[in-house]
């Protein structure tokens, strides 16, 4: 019997995962691949807010200060000591090379300690992996719009052993857009919810802003010029002396982006013939983004699903996820494991 429960308890994999690509230090702990049993998250919003963004040297500064609490935190609420762990999952890449380094320090640090597996996994194939914390019996291939701070790509999620990009943008991340157009409006950093909370209270067709299309067939994306055609109205605006439609500002461009990423994501659905559709990446939060792909794609019987807003912006949870994943794939790094700001999607898989 004592011998039975023994086995029980060395079969649960519980995973540690850490996260501290941007100016958020988070730990969590994955049961069995299924449970979430703890995701606690350190957002450093109110320290950069006063910059208008995330100033990289103290974004690290932070992390180093907040790792072992949120560990303590997270292992606190699992329940759990760290001699439970049976592997731990850390973001190695893509990310502020400061902040990044903080995690996976740590993680190697804890893996060589406890002697057990380390996993890297790259920050967006962990946005991805999100949605299978809230829908495990996601099917794939799935086709995943990653659209966050720093990235807007258009992914076909094969298999667990493939994930193909079909298109990106060319410039400017559609979060990043948000931020930008945030700060000109005085709506504060970060800038995706404040701009949808405004946009509440506007009409998204009092402007006709640009949607850049990028000729027939295209899936990649272009946020530019929609960004320069906002700040060129509200510079204009502001020499004429006149005020400001906030609201209607807000809505027309939150529309034009919605309307450009809805679109091209249907297309790309069309194209390689996928009837599951995801949602990845902190501007996955926004309600009008999910609202209106949900009801364009209605008729056509395809699948959209997303994860939780929680697991949409920066979490470790979602690491944990794919971590497994990659624990199930054999993918473990050992302990010359660095950080790398610049990682491509697709060599992560090809390693
Ligand atoms: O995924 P994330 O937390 O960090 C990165 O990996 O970049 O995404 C942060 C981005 C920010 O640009 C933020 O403004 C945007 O996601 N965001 C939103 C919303 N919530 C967060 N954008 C639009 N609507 C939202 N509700
Ligand atoms: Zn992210």
């Amino acid at each position: 019997m004592i011998c039975q429960e023994a086995i029980i308890i060395s079969d649960r994999s519980l995973i540690l995962a850490i996260e501290t690509s941007c100016d958020d230090t988070s730990a969590a702990v994955l049961e069995d691949g299924r449970n979430i049993l703890a995701n606690t998250i350190y957002s450093q919003i109110a320290t950069h807010r006063p910059f208008g963004g995330v100033v990289p040297e103290i974004a690290s500064r932070q992390h180093l200060e907040q790792i072992i609490p949120v560990i303590d935190g997270a292992l606190a609420e699992a329940a759990i000591s760290l001699q439970d762990l049976t592997a731990i999952g850390v973001t190695y890449g893509p990310g502020l090379v400061g902040a990044l380094l903080v995690g996976v320090a740590q993680a190697k640090a804890l893996a060589y300690a406890l002697k057990i597996p380390l996993i890297g996994v790259h920050h967006l194939v962990g946005h991805i992996y999100a949605n299978l914390i809230e829908h495990p019996n996601l099917k794939l291939p799935a086709l995943c719009l990653v659209v966050s701070g720093g990235h807007t790509s258009l992914v076909l999620w094969r298999s667990h052993q493939e994930i193909k990009m079909l298109g990106a943008t060319l410039d400017d991340a559609a979060g990043e857009a948000f931020d930008k157009i945030a700060r000109e409006l005085g709506l504060g950093y970060p800038g995706g919810p404040a701009i949808e909370k405004m946009a509440g209270f506007g009409d998204p067709n009092a402007f006709a802003f640009p949607r850049a299309w990028l000729g027939k067939g295209s899936l990649d994306f272009s946020f530019s010029g929609l960004k320069s055609a906002v700040l060129n109205y509200l510079n204009n605006t502001k020499q004429r002396g006149d005020q400001i439609p906030i609201a209607d500002v807000s809505a027309g461009f939150q529309e034009a982006i919605v309307e450009v990423l809805v679109e091209k994501t249907i297309l790309a659905a069309q194209m390689h013939d996928l009837n599951t559709i995801v949602l990845a990446g902190g501007v996955a939060a926004n309600q009008r983004l999910r609202e209106s792909l949900r009801q364009k794609t209605a008729a056509t019987g395809r699948q959209v699903l997303w994860p939780s807003p929680v697991y949409c912006t920066d979490n470790a949870a979602m690491i944990a996820m794919a971590a497994y994943y990659r624990q199930l794939e054999g993918d473990f790094a050992d302990l010359s494991l660095n950080a790398i700001p610049y990682l491509p999607l697709e060599a992560f898989f090809k390693k």
